[in-house]
């Protein structure tokens, strides 16, 4: 059952780091993600037989470049532009050089109230089938291919116009609500979580806290409970920053850890997340950001 945005899915992430080989050795070695497209500053990683799901491009920002918007085919990519166009949002179609860097056929981009930049997509290039995915340390791999790269939280300046252009202008489709405090006694997050038409519970959340950066998270997907136990060991054996520990959230049903990546911004590591069916799903709200667990283990960011 499709669901009800015109977007297929979040198919891939781009960052700005300002440290490429700290970065290449963190996802191939603690993630377990592969080493896709290299470049002479950049680098792109897979999680699945797509060519590339993140492209880290050394710029020494530490921060989000671009999200990729995933479309199934050419018109359902063009009448979503023209409806943008038609709502007053400058979309700009990229150049070959671009679009070929992104590992796609077509690409448009816009910048949402927040100034980051959404990049819209159709055909992405996939590897031949001798060079499929697999990693020597996630065995039984991630949870990609239709429901897209993974999921990300961002802080938004002003949570109101974030999430009016993100419901009304972009189309994403509220999956819930939590207003919770971080830890107890720590800044509250007010966060709403979207999805869009292939159902993972979030590929976007929009966050309202007291704190600086512009990413909470990001997240990956595994298929098996035992690689998250397995990344987390690898992080304690690597001595890569836990943020928080495991536990479960109420509202998309991860059981997840959080660790530091090299760019400061956390990186949640999970399994267990629900797909939304748009035709049987309510919105609720809740009060608390886990069930049990997630126990901070570094002072949030201030
Ligand atoms: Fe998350």
């Amino acid at each position: 059952m499709a669901g009800y945005s015109p977007i297929s899915s979040l198919g891939y992430f781009i960052f700005g780091v300002s440290d490429l080989a700290k970065w290449e050795d963190f996802a191939v070695n603690i993630l377990g993600t592969q080493v896709g497209i290299r470049n002479s500053d950049s680098l792109g990683l897979r999680i699945d037989d797509y060519e590339q799901r993140f492209l880290l491009v050394e710029d020494g920002s530490d921060d989000l470049q671009a999200l990729g918007w995933e479309f199934d085919t050419e018109p359902q990519l063009e009448a979503y532009v023209e409806k943008l166009r038609g709502r007053g949002v400058e979309v700009t179609a990229a150049d070959e050089v671009t679009t070929s860097l992104r590992r796609v056929d077509k690409l448009y981009s816009c910048l949402d109230p927040d100034g980051w930049r959404h990049e819209f997509y159709y055909s992405p290039s996939v590897v031949a089938l001798s060079k499929r995915f697999s990693s020597p340390v996630v065995a039984n791999g991630f949870v990609a291919n239709e429901l897209g790269a993974g999921h990300l939280v961002v802080i938004a300046k002003d949570g109101v116009k974030t999430n009016n252009f993100y419901q009304q202008t972009l189309e994403f489709t509220v999956s819930d609500y939590i207003k919770g405090e971080i830890a107890p006694g720590g800044p509250v997050l007010d966060a709403t979580f979207y999805h869009v038409a292939s159902g993972r519970h979030h590929s976007i959340a929009v966050a309202e806290a007291p704190i600086p950066q512009n990413i909470d998270h990001m997240m990956l997907q595994v298929n098996d409970l035992n690689d998250v136990g397995l990344a987390l060991d690898r992080c304690m054996a690597a001595e890569v920053p836990i943020r928080m520990g495991m536990g479960h959230h109420p509202n998309d049903q991860m059981t997840s850890f959080y660790m530091q990546t090299p760019s400061g911004f956390a990186c949640e590591f999970g399994w267990g997340g629900v797909i939304v069916d748009d035709d049987n799903w309510e919105v609720v709200r809740y009060s608390e950001l886990s069930d049990w667990g997630h126990k901070m283990m570094m002072s949030p960011p201030m």
